[in-house]
């Protein structure tokens, strides 16, 4: 079996150390920084992406933002907090790391090394996000009913958490219990998180998996070839609706048609108390240059407009079930 040698993120020697995930799997470079805002660009870039390592990360900036910085900590902590607010816009687990630890800042803003005070915070937001990724593969073994064929949608695994994943760890660990016999990963347009990063995880687990084009995923269904899909979240309303990857949608859609069990796996932090519903989810757009070139080669021409979303929200009547740490839900959801 191929090793398991690689990680998304660490923080070491007061330096965050991260794996640029813009350019696997054909080169696995690693970016060591102590600067907040080299974070904050790392993350609109995508070179750390996936909705919990995106939180664990600005927990790490906005802890390194007062790293050197002796006196006067709010205005300086005020704007790190600002600039890793803005970096992407749908993916809770950001919005909820920056939030506690804002909390723990103000309540110790006058203590002695507020730095370490902070650094200590987003470890333990790394390390309770490893736990729940742990727990969510343990409780995900529950849907399996045999030896299943796998398909998911974008990049859920180590790349994406401060863990093993979400709907990464379900299926790692129900491969390793024996109960997954194959998986389909779509390639994940436009930025091909699945050929990239899923397809780069599975071979790391020595999981067999093909890559697939994101619309063969219904040939594959109409073929019987699919028991299962499970994909992850980046923000979760109260009633269940999810956000998750553009084209996440069309495969909950297409698996309904084909009476195929559609689950999505994620954190109790991916879930956003404060919305009743997904229309309250706000979507990033990217810039339309991510679809008209790929690797900086151009393929169509650049003044075509382009249709951007990055994710698209599916309606939990579409979702069989939500693993969660906390055990796995049924449609109807009713999270408090
Ligand atoms: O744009 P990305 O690559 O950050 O999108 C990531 C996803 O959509 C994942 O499926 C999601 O974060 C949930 S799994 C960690």
């Amino acid at each position: 079996m191929t090793q398991n040698n690689y990680f998304s993120l660490k923080f070491e020697k007061d330096k965050l150390i991260y794996l640029d995930q813009t350019k696997l799997p054909l080169e696995e470079n690693y970016i060591e920084t102590e600067d907040y805002n080299r974070i904050a660009e790392g993350i609109e870039r995508l070179e750390i992406r996936g909705a919990p390592l995106i939180g664990v990360a600005a927990a790490y900036a906005l802890a390194l933002s007062v790293k050197n910085v002796k006196k006067d900590l709010t205005p300086v902590f005020d704007e790190a907090y600002n600039r890793l607010r803005v970096t992407r816009p749908t993916a809770v687990n950001l919005f909820w790391a920056i939030d506690e630890l804002k909390k723990v800042f103000e309540a110790n803003r006058n203590a002695d090394n507020v730095y370490k005070t902070l650094l200590d915070h987003a470890k333990e937001i790394h390390k309770k996000d490893e736990d729940y990724c742990t727990q969510m593969g343990k409780n995900g073994l529950s849907i399996f009913k045999k030896k299943s064929v796998v398909l998911t949608h974008c990049n859920t695994g180590k790349l994406a958490t401060g863990g093993n994943g979400t709907a990464f760890s379900v299926i790692k660990t129900a491969f390793e219990n024996d109960l997954v016999e194959y998986v389909y990963a779509d390639e994940t347009r436009p930025l091909l998180q699945g050929s990239r990063l899923t397809a780069f995880e599975l071979a790391k687990c020595g999981i067999p998996f093909s890559i697939q084009s994101d619309s063969s995923a219904a040939v594959l269904m109409k073929q019987g070839k699919i028991n299962l899909v499970i994909t992850g979240a980046d923000r979760i309303a109260l009633n269940g609706d999810a956000a998750n990857k553009i084209g996440t949608y069309n495969l909950a859609l297409i698996s309904y048609h084909h009476n195929i069990p559609f689950y999505i796996a994620a954190p109790s932090t991916t879930i956003d108390r404060n919305i009743a519903s997904g229309e309250q989810i706000e979507i990033e757009y990217r810039d339309k240059s991510e679809l008209l070139s790929i690797n900086e080669s151009q393929i169509t021409l650049s003044e075509y407009e382009a249709f951007m979303p990055a994710f698209d929200v599916t309606p939990s009547h579409l979702i069989k079930g939500i693993i969660t740490e906390e055990g796995v839900f049924n449609f109807p959801y009713n999270f408090i």
